[in-house]
């Protein structure tokens, strides 16, 4: 069981951030990612059709045989958290929301959290009703944010055209006295720096700007460890990338996604 790859999905390819950082918490670990590719983006989809998705995906991981299972998408974890719990049985399901949440309380003396994501995350008002069941007092508010992912995938990053996007959606009245913003979505971390350079200069007091791809692999790292499940083989592990469709972009920009170089496969 120890040896199974942990099986770790999204709609594309931003779910490699969460492959980085799961990689630096756990270097041992045998991992296979899906990128559904043909289906993306799930962020303006509804619900019921990104259920119909992500249950195949499972089975696809499942036959694979993976010893758990990380829904590396803010949209899936938001609308599909008990389809994959439903398939995946006694396999253990990480989303990307709950250890987010337990983060950015940890760093909100005031408990004035913000949040970005996609219109279908944002509709869904998971981080709301997540933040609320641990912290009944806490100030939450929540922005869609649908057009950070083409300017990320477009590589407009560090550029006049992503300080104007991140000034329009960050200078929002709701967000003028947070202690954290939550970035709920899995691209989001490739402009972590720019969002938190608008924040400290133009706030009095520190917003953090709270990347959850860390916090999903420290809850990742934490389960497997108490469970007996960690990879203790000393052998080189093996990383298996497959989307549901490929083109020469997806395969250029995994690479800026998961800070190296990858072959992705089509299944
Ligand atoms: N992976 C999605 C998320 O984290 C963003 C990209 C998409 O809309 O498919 O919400």
């Amino acid at each position: 069981m120890q040896h199974l790859p942990i099986g770790v999905f999204d709609s594309g390819i931003g779910g490699l951030t969460i492959v980085k950082a799961l990689n630096q918490a756990l270097p041992n670990e045998n991992i296979l990612y899906y990128g559904d590719t043909a289906h993306l983006p799930y962020g303006d989809k509804s619900p019921e059709l990104l259920r119909g998705f992500v249950a195949d995906i499972c089975d696809y991981l499942l036959e694979s045989g993976v010893k758990a299972i990380v829904i590396a998408c803010n949209t899936a974890s938001a609308v599909t958290l008990d389809v994959v719990k439903a398939k995946a049985g006694t396999i253990p399901v990480f989303d990307v929301i709950n250890p987010a949440s337990h983060y950015a309380l940890q760093v909100s003396p005031m408990k004035r959290i913000g949040v970005i994501g996609t219109k279908t995350t944002i509709q869904s008002h998971v981080y709301l009703r997540t933040l609320l069941e641990l912290s009944p007092d806490a100030l939450v508010v929540e922005k869609a944010t649908p057009l950070l992912v083409p300017m990320i995938e477009e590589g407009w990053v560090n550029s006049q055209i992503s300080l104007d996007i991140i000034e329009a959606y960050m200078s929002d009245t709701g967000f003028a006295h947070l202690d954290s913003l939550i970035l709920g979505c899995t691209h989001y971390p490739l402009i972590k720096e720019e969002i938190q350079a608008y924040f400290n200069k133009s706030r009095p007091r520190p917003v953090e700007v709270v990347d959850s791809s860390v916090a999903v692999a420290q809850a990742v790292q934490k389960h497997l460890s108490e469970s007996g499940l960690l990879n203790s083989s000393a052998t080189l592990p093996v990383h298996q990338f497959v989307v549901s469709d490929l083109t020469p972009n997806f395969q250029a920009t995994a690479a800026t996604f998961l800070g190296r170089e990858v072959e992705l496969k089509v299944v």
